[in-house]
């Protein structure tokens, strides 16, 4: 399919038809800022972090570029006063739930702010949700989702309890980009959401490589032989 030229900050772009805003200006390595966005996942859009200013048909108004699909004759601005303000704001705003997090402090920097001027509430996770969508996207398994609304909202496993329906893949603290979701290995046990998880030894070389759990989940959905986890990666 042929693609669609837009403008961005007055240059012609040539993106994907079905694309968005964001994947052109990425194309084009033209910085915008995300932190819900992952590209293995469905777009979000909830952080609005990554806001610009387009004008079609003569409307210029604010979008969020991760989930704003590209259209022929599209311009977009990502450096307008505008856009500043909404990107300082929001990760202003960030910052008061983890002012510690390298991620957002690196945002910040480079956005042109030093410190959140909201006082700390100091929650630690940001919302982003990328943690309960790689577990319901990816790996297939919703372990874990949302509690409360509004203030009081957080990420948490069912009622509170034992991570059931978890497999302890890991995925969930791999993907969280403000580093708020613990995960250790201890004593032949992998502990995550508050709930452990014996790990698997190696056949050969003894060495401890994966949660039984997640093995078996993986054994069962795609039919592999009963073995087929018997041994770890270096010594298949
Ligand atoms: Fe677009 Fe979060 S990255 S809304």
């Amino acid at each position: 399919m042929s693609k669609i030229t837009i403008t961005i900050n007055g240059r012609e772009i040539a993106a994907e038809p079905g694309s968005t805003i964001l994947r052109a200006a990425q194309s084009a390595n033209i910085y915008i800022p995300t932190l819900c966005h992952n590209e293995e996942l469905n777009p979000y859009g909830s952080c609005r972090l990554c806001m610009v200013e387009i004008t079609q048909k003569n409307r210029r108004r604010m979008v969020a570029s991760c989930i704003y699909e590209v259209a022929g004759g599209l311009e977009v601005q990502t450096e307008t006063d505008r856009v500043a303000s909404v990107r300082k704001l929001v990760i202003e705003l960030l910052l008061t739930r983890n002012p510690y997090s390298a991620t957002l402090k690196e945002i910040a920097a480079r956005v042109g702010v030093e410190k959140s001027l909201f006082e700390d509430d100091q929650k630690g996770c940001i919302l982003c949700g990328q943690c309960v969508r790689v577990c319901r996207e990816v790996v297939g398994v919703s372990a874990i989702g949302y509690k409360g609304r509004g203030f009081t909202r957080e990420v948490a496993t069912p009622f509170d309890g034992p991570a059931v329906d978890c497999i302890a893949c890991g995925s969930c603290s791999f993907i969280c980009p403000v580093d708020v979701i613990p995960m250790k290995e201890k004593d032949g046990i992998r502990t995550i959401w508050k709930t452990e998880f014996p790990l698997q030894n190696c056949k050969e070389c003894g060495r401890e490589f994966a949660p039984i759990k997640q093995l078996d989940y993986f054994r069962n959905n795609y039919n592999l032989p009963e073995n087929h986890f018997d041994t770890c990666i270096h010594c298949r």
